[in-house]
């Protein structure tokens, strides 16, 4: 058993760290203040290779893995959660299913785009009334001649106005049994009848663009159908359990950032003449941070390692999901109260880790779905 990452890892690590450090933190807070997108660090971070992690080399890729996708997650939503979604979501909701599920037409066609960054990519499951229950879709697609009509709308989608190429689900069976009559498919954005809506207005992750998206009589050719048909339930199902990963690492780095931002306030802020590091309970406070952080860091690190080594990691990667993001919103709490009045205030980003760590808790299934996923192989009969 090794606990260390590889040196390729290591230095991928450290390429993000020092992005992360000399060209995201700086402005941050001003992207999420703004509610924008922030493309140009979106496109440097696409000219450092990292949309193309889990590409082969033969489409474009740099094929590094997922350990080394999600320490580079880490070290990314560390000073802006907003980024690190949008990398996490491109790489784990929409390259990783093409990957596995797309044929040699559909991965020579996108992967190099998608590789360079010159697309970005989103993943289209939720609806109004499919959010938990993601199997009860209402939107449908019919076949007529070569392409699929699609109609219907998905909600809250990550990357949806900024995105290229969507995978987006559809019911192809409407008397087929739920979770087996549902597809997957390739849409791009300029097929006639795709249109992006509403921009919602969020709480946190400000800076990443969620938005609804509507298809109307949309014309799908049929060779963009993604997979085996009606069985697309199974293959938003086998991706979510990648992009848990994605989300756990994303929890992981504001619980990293939470901790370092404490520590140093700890160190410099006097109260009684003394640092208040020196009175016990923000050391407990620091000490409880630094241990979930590690143990969030080993489930999430864990869970990449099977998926990068092809073993099923659904539990393990809603296990680091559900941990990793309860820790980064206690973490948020406990570094707002020991920045007190200075933390309620935007001066410091312990006020925006506060508000991004909420959402870990919500997409990519809530944390009461993580439970249902954990515990249903002990309670099968
Ligand atoms: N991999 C492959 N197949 C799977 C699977 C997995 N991880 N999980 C289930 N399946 C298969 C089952 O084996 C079953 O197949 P059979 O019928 O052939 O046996 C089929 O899928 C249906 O499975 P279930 O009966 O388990 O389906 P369910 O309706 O009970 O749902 C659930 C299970 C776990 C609750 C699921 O609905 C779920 O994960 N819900 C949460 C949805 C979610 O995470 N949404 C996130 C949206 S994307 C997002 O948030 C992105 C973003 O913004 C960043």
């Amino acid at each position: 058993m090794d606990f260390n990452l590889t040196e390729e890892q290591q230095a991928i690590m450290e390429t993000a760290r020092d992005f992360a450090d000399k060209e995201i933190k700086p402005v941050a807070a001003e992207y999420d203040q703004k509610e924008e997108f922030p493309w140009p660090i979106v496109r440097k971070l696409s000219e450092l290779g990292f949309m193309g992690m889990i590409i082969p080399a033969k489409y474009g890729g740099s094929e590094v893995g997922n350990v080394a996708l999600a320490v580079s997650l880490m070290e990314i939503s560390r000073v802006c959660a907003s980024t690190g979604v949008t990398i996490s979501v491109h790489n784990s909701l929409l390259v990783n299913p093409l990957l596995k599920f797309g044929s040699e037409k559909q991965k020579q066609k996108y992967l190099p785009k998608l590789a360079s960054g010159e697309w970005i990519g989103a993943y289209g499951l939720t609806e109004s009334s499919a959010g938990s229950d993601a199997a009860n879709q209402k939107t449908t697609a019919v076949k007529k001649g070569d392409r699929y009509i699609i109609n219907g709308q998905k909600v809250w989608i990550t990357n949806a106005g900024v995105a290229d190429v969507i995978i987006g689900f559809a019911v192809t069976d409407k008397e087929g049994r739920k979770g087996n009559n549902i597809s997957a498919f390739l849409i791009e954005k300029d097929f006639p009848g795709f249109s992006v809506g509403t921009h919602e207005k969020k709480l946190g992750i400000r800076a990443s663009d969620t938005a609804e998206l509507s298809f109307e009589d949309m014309e799908v050719p049929e060779e963009n159908l993604l997979g085996e048909f009606n069985q697309g339930f199974k293959i938003a199902m086998d991706t979510l359990d990648g992009g848990r990963i994605g989300i756990a690492s994303q929890a992981t780095g504001i619980l990293m950032g939470c901790l370092e931002e404490s520590a140093r306030y700890a160190k410099e802020r006097k109260q009684f003449g003394k640092p208040i590091g020196a009175f016990e309970p923000i050391q407990w406070k620091i000490a409880e941070m630094a241990m979930e952080k590690d143990a969030s860091r080993l489930l999430t690190l864990r869970a990449a390692h099977l998926k990068d080594i092809g073993v099923k990691h659904s539990q393990e990667a809603a296990m680091a999901k559900l941990f990793s993001s309860r820790a980064a919103n206690k973490a948020a709490w406990n570094a707002v109260q020991i920045f007190g009045g200075y933390g309620y205030t935007k001066d410091y980003p312990v006020e925006r880790f506060y508000r991004d760590a909420k959402i870990t808790e919500i997409y990519e299934g809530t944390s009461e779905i993580q439970h249902i996923v954990i515990s249903r192989p002990y309670l099968r009969d």
